[in-house]
């Protein structure tokens, strides 16, 4: 995604020492008798130019300067130094990060919220597109709406796929994907529908207060990634600030495939949803981090 150049130069504080010249992508600035000048006609807003000037020489636009203002956890506003954050502690929050499906009712304040949607725009998205979008779900009877409006789809889904004839036909055009679904998931999607309607069991949303869909505009090269990288942003986040959190797939599935739950939600058409997080306080305290297969790595060396 190709912007307009928004990046300026304050003559009276460059020293011409070349450092934005040298980090921008686009190559949209050049020295020229020792100052900076503007001169080429492409940008991204990365900033980068402005975040490695040490005179504050270099303004680019397309950002807003409160964007990133939290309401409910400190502000830093230095750039954090190479090595200078704890790493242990870093990866500690990782792997303690679980899935949480155990949800009290308690509510989510509506400034942690927002502040999570903040924390999630900070992550990288492909040409700095940042075309991502963030619907909050701010209490259980939204939460539940969606919920029922998944419900509605996986019945319909589940009635088709008990059918046989209907799955072996489905073969030709889909390859075997309801048949596929049928043998993966049509039992406990059963399960959980029966939960919900006769127990009032929310095996979906594990009972959580809120969420929050991170979507994308079109447009980005990279939608998909962005989309996720930021989800991950606000589910490490979310456990940082005291909340549990869970991806909840199910939706987005449901979503990618029946339009009327977007219209419920008041989502645009053009419009799609990656990722729906399930977030609220945990009821469940684990006592180990997160265990993982081992993972090996190929080495391709020169
Ligand atoms: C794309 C994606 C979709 C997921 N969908 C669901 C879901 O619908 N319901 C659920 O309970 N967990 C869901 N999960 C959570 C995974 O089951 C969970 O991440 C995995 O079991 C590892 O556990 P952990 O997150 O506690 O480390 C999803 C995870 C991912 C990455």
């Amino acid at each position: 995604m190709k912007l307009p150049v928004t990046t300026e130069i304050d003559r009276e504080l460059c020293t011409g020492c070349g450092l934005c010249v040298s980090i921008c992508p686009f190559r949209t600035l050049t020295v020229i008798n020792g100052t900076a000048e503007v001169t080429g006609c492409h940008s991204m807003h990365c900033g980068h130019c402005a975040a490695v000037c040490p005179t504050g020489a270099v303004t680019v636009g397309g950002v807003a300067d409160d964007a990133l203002n939290l309401v409910t956890v400190e502000n830093k506003e230095e750039w954090l130094p190479y090595e200078e954050f704890d790493t242990a502690a870093l990866v500690q929050l990782m792997r303690s990060r679980r899935s949480c499906r155990i949800f009290s009712g308690k509510p989510v304040e509506k400034s942690v919220l927002e502040d999570l949607v903040k924390i999630g725009s900070t992550a990288p998205s492909g040409t700095n597109s940042q075309l991502w979008t963030f619907t909050i779900l701010p209490d259980r009877v939204a939460v539940q709406k969606l919920g029922d409006a998944t419900a509605r789809f996986f019945r319909k889904l589940n009635s088709l796929a008990e059918r046989g004839y209907l799955r072996f036909f489905s073969k030709l055009f889909m390859k075997d994907a309801l048949g596929w679904y049928y043998r993966e998931y049509y039992e406990s999607v059963r399960q959980a529908l029966r939960e919900w309607e006769e127990n009032d069991r929310d095996c979906l949303f594990h009972g959580a207060p809120s969420a929050i869909l991170v979507g994308m505009k079109p447009g980005a090269s990279t939608p998909c990634e962005d989309a996720l990288l930021a989800s991950q942003n606000i589910l490490l986040a979310a456990h940082a600030m005291g909340l549990g959190s869970c991806l909840i797939g199910f939706v987005v599935e449901a979503m990618k495939r029946d339009p009327r739950i977007r219209k419920v939600l008041g989502i645009p058409r053009e419009e799609r949803i990656y990722a729906v997080i399930a977030l609220g306080y945990s009821v469940t305290q684990f006592y180990k981090p997160a265990g993982r297969k081992r993972v090996v790595p190929r080495y391709f060396e020169g």
